[in-house]
């Protein structure tokens, strides 16, 4: 059997909508920001429970527009050290300095004790990552410490399409969320993304800084530094279509997900991450952790070459603060040299995510599970 590292199922209802839609953006002359991004905005904004919705042309500029749009410039901005490094990228291109908290291992998401002892006088915003599309019970804790010390919290949701901490969709959780429509990710639009807020100024300052700082569209004035980091009708189109299937892709990432949570049981050798009851994970990742003396490049290598599987990457394997770009641009970082993220350095180390995406069988799913028992 060969399991990929990823699979993503358009069927051929799904590919005729989608040849329509574009078929229809080509006759229409408008290519950019037309009536598919404002579709696609609407059922993204219904789908999260936000007022607003502003499509982009990635994950990474949604990050960073609201944090141009809240302006970090001279400020530091709270960022979990296991994370992607655009959300860390994006505080820096804002012209913010990034500090880095430890993560806790039992949801691989930031510390709010950690980030209780970091913030500063100057720190204006923190960013939550809700790592493989798991929400940290501790949001409340977060959200107070935001609240006390007057910080914006931003959810890093590029994982975390559809999930959800007591009925509250992740991007509904804080002042903004931003989305990824990368191809690894739950939805897809080939390259995208989406700020959800329910903040009308944030969502403004966002229509404008992503055209060029152009308060209207129709005109040549230009009244803040923008960039182009507008969406494409094309692109919109595929988001329109991934809405329309969300139930479906996210019923059977669970399914997915609750036939590996049965199968691993007793399965020695290693632990899957437990989600709490009033979380429900989007299942971006299936991450567990392996016992010490496991090795997990080789049970990746063995798991390749002797049964045709490929896991998917790590949420993360490095975290950003050991990033040498910090050490070229030291003032970038507002961490001292001797922080230490013990609990960050075990999650990078020790956990594996195991392949899952819609229309993976219960005889693949058992192939993986036997492989994985006996490579272990
Ligand atoms: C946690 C996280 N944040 C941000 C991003 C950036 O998204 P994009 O690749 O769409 O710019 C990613 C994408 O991989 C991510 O995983």
């Amino acid at each position: 059997m060969n399991i990929p590292i990823l699979r993503i199922p358009f069927t051929d209802s799904d590919i005729q909508f989608i040849t329509d839609g574009i078929q229809d953006v080509l006759k229409s002359g408008q290519l950019a920001i037309g009536k598919n991004v404002a579709e696609f905005e609407q059922k993204f904004a219904d789908f999260v429970g936000t007022e607003y919705a502003v499509g982009v042309n990635s994950g990474t500029s949604s990050l960073e527009i609201f944090l141009r749009s809240i302006d970090v410039k001279v400020s530091s901005v709270v960022v979990p050290t296991n994370t992607f490094m655009a959300t860390a990228t994006a505080v820096v291109h804002a012209g913010g300095k990034v500090i880095f908290t430890d993560v806790m291992r039992e949801n691989l998401c930031m510390s709010p004790d950690d980030l209780q002892d970091k913030i500063q006088n100057d720190t204006k915003a923190v960013i939550l990552v809700h790592i493989g599309g798991i929400i940290t019970p501790h949001l409340k804790a977060i959200q107070d410490i935001c609240e006390d010390k007057d910080l914006y919290l931003l959810e890093d949701a590029a994982h975390a399409h559809g999930s959800s901490i007591e009925g509250k969709m992740a991007g509904s959780l804080g002042d903004a969320g931003s989305f990824s429509f990368y191809p690894t990710k739950v939805m897809t639009c080939g390259e995208g993304g989406m700020l959800t807020t329910n903040d009308e100024s944030v969502y403004k300052k966002a229509l404008m800084l992503r055209d060029h700082g152009k308060p209207d569209h129709r005109y040549n004035q230009h009244t803040e530094f923008g960039y182009n980091w507008r969406l494409s009708e094309i692109h919109a189109v595929v988001g329109i279509q991934q809405m329309d299937s969300a139930d479906w892709i996210l019923g059977e990432r669970r399914r997915v997900a609750k036939a590996y949570d049965e199968k691993l049981k007793g399965l020695s050798g290693l632990s899957p991450v437990e989600i709490p009851s009033n979380i429900k994970s989007s299942y971006y990742k299936y991450i567990a952790y392996l016992d010490d003396e496991m090795n997990r490049d080789e049970i990746k290598t063995r798991l390749q070459d002797e049964y045709g599987i490929t896991l998917t990457g790590e949420v993360y394997s490095d975290p950003c603060h050991t990033q040498s770009v910090f050490t070229k641009y030291p003032d970038t970082m507002v961490n001292k040299p001797d922080d230490k993220f013990p609990e960050a350095d075990y999650v990078c180390e020790k956990h594996i995510c195991l392949p899952l995406y819609p229309g993976l069988t219960d005889d693949e799913i058992d192939y993986v599970v036997e492989s994985l028992g006996e490579v272990l």
